[in-house]
């Protein structure tokens, strides 16, 4: 019986500002100690401050210095109490609580004293209260109230900061040091909470301030724009500018990041329906109220006015396009999708979900393709980042996702990366991992480029096994030659949780010779010892985790890679516990979600094969059709399905092929191969261009759904907008799987969530009731788990034993040779998103509007470069030009660029060469060869072209739209 979700009887939480702030951290002691507060009695955890004691008995100490994200620094004063027995009057933030301890929180000596404190600061701030963009949300004033201060004998005419200049060079947030306090709260907050330390307090006693970098412009220094001093800072000093212009929000719902796949939980923070600021939420699972640049700040892209809010269709590409109501895009488009299957059969068309889009979107289009077009057509961006990711761990260890939660790093004690950025591509994440390796943790990192982590500050030296490109399998094989040639492997472990013939026939594989460190350096280039020194310091430790990224799943061997991981977690007894295990960061927000729900062509929802009869037989009963025991075309056979003329139509949610797909050329070949292309999406993206019919997305903020981030943890997505186009992406396919005669409806995504709880058994014990009740859950989540699974594999494998798989490396084609001999890897960078269609139209423009090409000073010397020339990059596959930078990351021979711009074609240069197992492309190794130029490539071109004229045919059609009728130009 489906468990509907009636959001006006079940009302998603609202978060009125400010959330609460117990002032300093939580404690975790199993310790605990009994003390009167004011007469209150109250017992907590040992080492809990008696400020923090205070505010859970609902006692409120005036504060100003404290936070309970950050250690007390006791700077300010305000918070002194009394406690019985003891001299003085003693800070409650600094103050641990001890047993049998009376404190006293209120009477005139401490009134005293605080009055004379707030008396101080304002005696050095200014006095434009009304005016400040704080007013209403200032701790400062609000502190004032609190101590009850009514004059300030001081004056204002000795010294003071009240000329102090405002830094306004960040794009979102200005500092206005006229206001500080100095209470060091930002200070702490990027070194504690960002792990950046991109601010110091300059000089001493009333010369102190707070400067960024060495006295730079916010911009000019390391930081990175986070937000955490933001959100620290108690005054307006450092405030954002979108509430300086639009004033303070008045309401505020929680809802997800829509960016990464961290899954950070955000308030969004509003006046009406207009967002003011988006808040990171302390009580959000996967972030703890962290946040990054994109997240915290990138929102605006979301009211651009690039956005697409009118549902368009033409008969061909060249043609311009026509502005139509829902009920004629939709229709247009049904026709079309039947005219072509009438004509070329059943298997020619088929439909792209999005990992951008919510888990119950995604479902819907799966279900669209196999329920209306009837076959199995489906596939998912997925596909070109983390496929290898679920063959790799299904087979290996029986699911097809992570094995931990983000906090389990906590509990690590060997941190190993592999083939990920993620201060870049993952940064909430990072900023825990950087402060767990503050606490002492080691870190192992597996990459050809010096990833930002390796400079973690307050950090002890990291081992850097910076491998050759493609060379993954290789490294991870020597890796465990070391582990099992010198008896360091986990015996009880596999003896009790692994398989033991496969187990048997892997160690004879392993411990041939040609894995030993020795033999393997010839290939990857890392000197033995240092493959022999990380092997052991990851076996020997009481917990090694493993984190790794697209810089082990885009090779010609990402699936052997995966297994390759598995074995050595499965080897050294790294499965099954906090603070180990094998960690894939997902990309994009619903990476994981988009594999669950069924997007691939030959597994229904839950990765439920569709060659089982008895898995066919249950969703055939609920979705009321047959559905194809064959898998369908993947991404790249749809291409090249087109391209040979045997598939001819393609509906594409939230996803942009053109740009993120190797081999652009193929890729537009493809494209203008359709007869018909049904693209959904907020903006006219690249895959739009090639479109007959364009149908208006809806932003994250303009939906009701769930991400799963890469801790497979699912959190709800709340509209807190109407959508710009009426409707939200779900409701759209209802519409065309109506229009096509296979009859849908639901009222509200939480229906489209029971269903799939109906189907999927790792997902039975999902409903929006109980994600509002828990505030997120990590499936699987069943009668086993009602409260979902933090921890994968802790008693048994979902199949059984662990299996190890043999994993020999090949060598990629890609290898370099005497015409391609450098080697191009592809990534992202921290302002940037995926193909940028969103940060591009934000003011993270700032940080990174072009994409460029790194490579090593010595590459670049004997080719004539210097920093800033245009090169041109030639693979077998094409050629691009960008800018190139010089940089020492790179090392010799390996050169590296970002995809976020369309026109720099990154694509153009990246093969068809891709994964054995998943199809999953070889964006990470490339062979390329670079020369100076001084034009653009002919792609390049091309490329503006056809840029320019379908910009041209969308203006067209909005002009079209906006004149008045025939009849009332007749009569001007
Ligand atoms: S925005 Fe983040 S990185 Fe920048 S100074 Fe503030 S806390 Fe540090
Ligand atoms: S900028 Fe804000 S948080 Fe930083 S020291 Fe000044 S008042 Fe405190
Ligand atoms: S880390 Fe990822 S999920 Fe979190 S705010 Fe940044 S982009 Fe969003
Ligand atoms: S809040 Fe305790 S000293 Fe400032």
């Amino acid at each position: 019986m489906l468990n509907y979700y009636d959001p006006k009887q079940t009302p998603a939480p609202q978060h009125f500002l400010p959330e609460r702030d117990y002032g300093t951290p939580a404690r975790l002691s199993e310790t605990l100690v009994s003390l009167e507060i004011d007469g209150v009695a109250i017992t907590v955890p040992e080492g809990t401050s008696v400020l923090r004691a205070a505010a859970l008995a609902d006692i409120n100490i005036p504060k100003l210095c404290a936070s309970d994200n950050l250690e007390a620094f006791g700077s300010c004063r305000l918070c002194a109490v009394q406690i019985e027995g003891r001299r003085g009057l003693p800070a409650s933030c600094t103050t641990p609580v001890a047993a049998g301890m009376q404190v006293t929180t209120q009477n005139a000596r401490l009134a005293k004293l605080r009055r004379n404190v707030m008396e101080l600061y304002i005696s050095d701030h200014p006095l434009d209260c009304l005016t400040c963009p704080a007013n209403g949300d200032c701790e400062l004033q609000d502190m004032a109230g609190a101590v009850g201060l009514r004059e300030v004998r001081y004056g204002f005419d000795g010294d003071n900061h009240l000329d102090a200049e405002t830094d306004d060079s960040n794009p979102y947030f200005s500092f206005d040091p006229s206001k500080c306090i100095v209470c060091s709260r930002c200070v702490r907050a990027c070194e504690e909470v960002q792990g950046t330390f991109a601010l110091t307090i300059e000089g001493r006693g009333f010369e102190s301030k707070v400067a960024a970098g060495q006295s730079e412009a916010f911009m000019d220094s390391e930081c990175v724009s986070c937000g955490a001093c933001v959100q620290a800072c108690p005054t307006s000093t450092l405030m954002e500018k979108s509430v300086i212009e639009q004033g303070q929000p008045e309401h505020s719902v929680v809802t997800t990041c829509a960016y990464c796949g961290v899954g950070c939980s955000f308030k969004a923070e509003m006046q009406g329906d207009r967002v003011v600021r988006m808040v990171p939420y302390k009580g959000g699972d996967a972030n703890h109220g962290h946040s990054c640049v994109k997240g915290r700040f990138a929102f605006g892209y979301a009211t651009h006015p690039d956005r697409l809010k009118t549902p368009m269709i033409r008969e061909t590409i060249d043609q311009p396009w026509r502005e139509v109501g829902w009920e004629e895009a939709i229709a247009f488009a049904a026709e079309r999708l039947k005219a072509i299957q009438a004509r070329y059969g059943r298997e020619s068309i088929g439909g792209i979900t999005s990992s951008r889009c919510t888990n119950e979107e995604t479902y819907l289009v799966q279900k669209l393709v196999r329920a209306a077009f009837r076959n199995n057509n489906t596939d998912t961006c997925a596909r070109v980042c983390h496929s290898p990711t679920g063959y790799g761990l299904k087979t290996t260890l029986g699911e097809s996702a992570g094995t931990q939660t983000f906090d389990s790093v906590m509990q690590a004690d060997v941190i190993v990366v592999i083939g990920a950025n993620p201060t870049d591509a993952h940064p909430v994440f990072a900023s825990q991992m950087r402060r767990r390796l503050r606490q002492g943790a080691e870190l192992i990192v597996v990459d050809p480029r010096r990833i930002d982590l390796l400079k973690t500050p307050r950090h002890r030296g990291a081992q850097h096994l910076a491998l050759r490109p493609g060379t993954n399998v290789a490294m991870i094989n020597a890796m465990a030659h070391v582990v099992i040639s010198e008896g360091l492997e986990d015996r009880e472990f596999i003896a009790k949780r692994c398989d033991a013939a496969g187990y048997q026939a892997w160690r004879e594989f392993i411990l041939d010779p040609r894995h030993a460190p020795e033999n393997v350096e010839a290939i990857t280039g890392v000197p033995a010892e240092q493959v022999r020194r990380a092997a052991r310091t990851y076996a020997q430790a009481p917990n090694g985790a493993i984190y790794y990224g697209l810089g082990v799943t885009e090779h010609s061997q990402g699936s052997s890679m995966v297994m390759g991981i598995a074995n050595l977690a499965m080897a050294t007894g790294n499965i099954g516990r906090e603070g180990v295990g094998v960690n894939p960061l997902r990309g994009q927000n619903n990476v994981q979600g988009s594999c669950d729900m069924g997007s691939f062509p030959h597994e229904l929802p839950g990765y439920q094969h569709v060659g089982d009869p008895a898995v066919r037989e249950r969703f055939e009963a609920a979705w009321g059709v047959p559905i194809d025991d064959e898998p369908g075309l993947r991404i790249p056979n749809m291409f090249d399905a087109a391209v040979a003329g045997d598939f001819k139509a393609l509906y594409v949610q939230g996803e942009d092929i053109a740009q993120s797909d190797p081999n652009t050329q193929h890729v537009e070949e493809a494209l203008r191969s359709l007869e018909c292309l049904i693209v959904q999406d907020i903006f006219l993206n690249e895959t739009a261009k090639f479109a007959h019919v364009l149908l208006p997305g809806s932003s994250f903020l303009e939906k009701d759904g769930t991400f799963t981030n890469a801790e497979r943890r699912i959190n709800r997505v709340r509209k807190v907008m109407p959508p710009l186009a009426g409707k939200q992406d779900w409701e759209v396919t209802i519409d065309l799987a109506n229009a096509l005669g296979y009859p849908m409806h639901y009222d509200h995504p939480a229906q489209i969530v029971d269903e799939i709880a109906s189907l999927t058994p790792s997902f039975t014990g999902v409903s929006y009731a109980r994600l509002d009740a828990l505030g997120s859950i990590q499936w699987p989540c069943n009668a086993a788990h009602p409260e979902g699974t933090p921890t994968m594999h802790v008693e048994d494998f979902p199949i059984g034993l662990g299996q190890f798989a043999i994993t020999d490396y090949v060598a990629s084609d890609e290898l370099s040779n005497r015409r391609f001999p450098l080697l191009l890897t592809t990534g992202r960078i921290l302002s940037q998103y995926n193909v940028g269609a969103q940060t591009r139209r934000t003011h993270n423009q700032a940080w990174h509007d072009e994409d460029v090409l790194e490579l090593h000073p010595a590459d670049a010397e004997l080719r004539g470069v210097r920093d800033g020339d245009w090169v041109g990059i030639t693979s077998r596959a094409g050629q691009t030009v960008l800018r190139a930078r010089i940089s020492d990351r790179m090392p010799p021979g390996v050169v590296y660029t970002t995809f976020h711009h369309p026109g720099s074609g990154a694509n153009v240069i990246t093969t068809d060469s891709s994964d054995w197992a998943t199809n999953c492309p070889e964006y990470k190794v490339t062979a390329v060869q670079v020369e100076k130029v001084s034009q653009p490539s002919a792609w390049q071109r091309q490329f503006q072209t056809f840029d320019r004229l379908q910009l041209q045919l969308l203006r067209g059609a909005r002009d079209e739209a906006a004149r008045p009728p025939a009849a009332e130009r007749a009569n001007e």
